[in-house]
């Protein structure tokens, strides 16, 4: 028969279930009209369930004129938090307290004449964020052209990681600061629980047949985890829901291992489960046949 094992770390880190804790709470409570400044999490069956609340999702504070916004766990540079306060918005801010102190580090810096320096993805919403907290003065590093732009001398410099940002990539860019800088601070901002679950994903990928990864097909985090069990050597198949699991890959398979991504909810994954536990029952049932028809 089949045996499915879930990952110890997988689906929601605390500031995701943070946000929507917050943010369903609001929808239930709140008599305002709800607006997440952009989707919540990158999950669209959350973001859908959000909707069913009356919950909406802008993309500027523009768009809304009276009220509840929420920012979500990626956080906002502050001049779009002044932008929905000078409206008289009510702001509920579901920023990370991880992606705060980030914030709060790389303005302090700023504030005492660092260069700051941001390691990550120049278009994910927490970078522009953090930039946002430096007045746009941060210099973000993301490939190795982004190296050129630093200049040839800093004296002191400061470095932020945005938070799930890979270690390696973070300890290039420390590396390459030392080669041109007189002073450097770190600022390891890495949150450990995408460590936990892509480190959890790979043992767990080691020990079985096949992987199933869950969530959003725009979800990096979860694209991310797909490409850590691959690299592992396992078959791995990443999906968003129970509906697209294909009875094909069960086949001769023994061990199933299970993960998901930061923005998939426990019910998605409670799901996609308990779908397999189907599978499982008939391929047992089959199996019985066969051997039957061994005999
Ligand atoms: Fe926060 Fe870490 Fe999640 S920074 S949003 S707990 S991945």
């Amino acid at each position: 028969g089949l045996e499915i094992i879930l990952a110890d770390h997988a689906g929601f880190c605390f500031g995701v279930t943070r946000a929507m804790d917050l943010t369903m709470d609001a929808g239930k409570n709140d008599d305002n009209e709800i607006y997440t400044l952009g989707p919540l999490i990158h999950n669209p069956q959350a973001v859908n369930k959000l909707e069913g609340l009356g919950i909406r999702i802008v993309d500027e504070v523009d768009e809304v004129n009276e009220g509840t916004i929420i920012i979500r766990s990626h956080g906002v540079p502050p001049n779009t938090l002044n932008e929905a306060k000078d409206k008289d918005l009510e702001v509920l801010d579901a920023t990370c307290p991880f992606v705060k102190k980030a914030q709060k580090s790389a303005a302090r810096l700023q504030e005492a004449g660092y260069q700051v320096i941001i390691s990550g993805d120049k278009q994910h919403p927490e970078v522009v964020a953090i930039l946002g907290s430096t007045n746009g003065q941060a210099i973000v590093i993301e490939e190795e052209e982004d190296f050129e732009k630093l200049p040839k001398k800093i004296k002191k410099a400061g470095i932020i990681a945005q938070t799930t940002q890979s270690i390696d990539n973070l300890k290039t860019v420390v590396n390459r600061l030392m080669d041109i800088t007189e002073e450097l601070k770190v600022y390891n901002t890495i949150c450990t629980t995408t460590n936990e679950r892509q480190t959890s994903a790979a043992d767990l990928a080691v020990e079985v047949d096949i992987m199933i990864v869950i969530g959003g097909y725009n979800s990096a985090n979860t694209n991310r985890l797909a490409e850590v069990c691959w690299e592992v050597g396992t078959t791995t198949y990443h999906i968003e829901t129970a509906d697209d699991l294909s009875r094909d890959w069960f086949h001769n398979i023994k061990r199933i291992g299970v993960t998901a991504g930061a923005s998939t909810p426990n019910w998605i994954i409670k799901e996609v489960v308990s779908r397999m536990e189907d599978i499982k029952q008939e391929e047992n049932v089959n199996e019985e046949v066969e051997e039957v028809n061994e005999e």
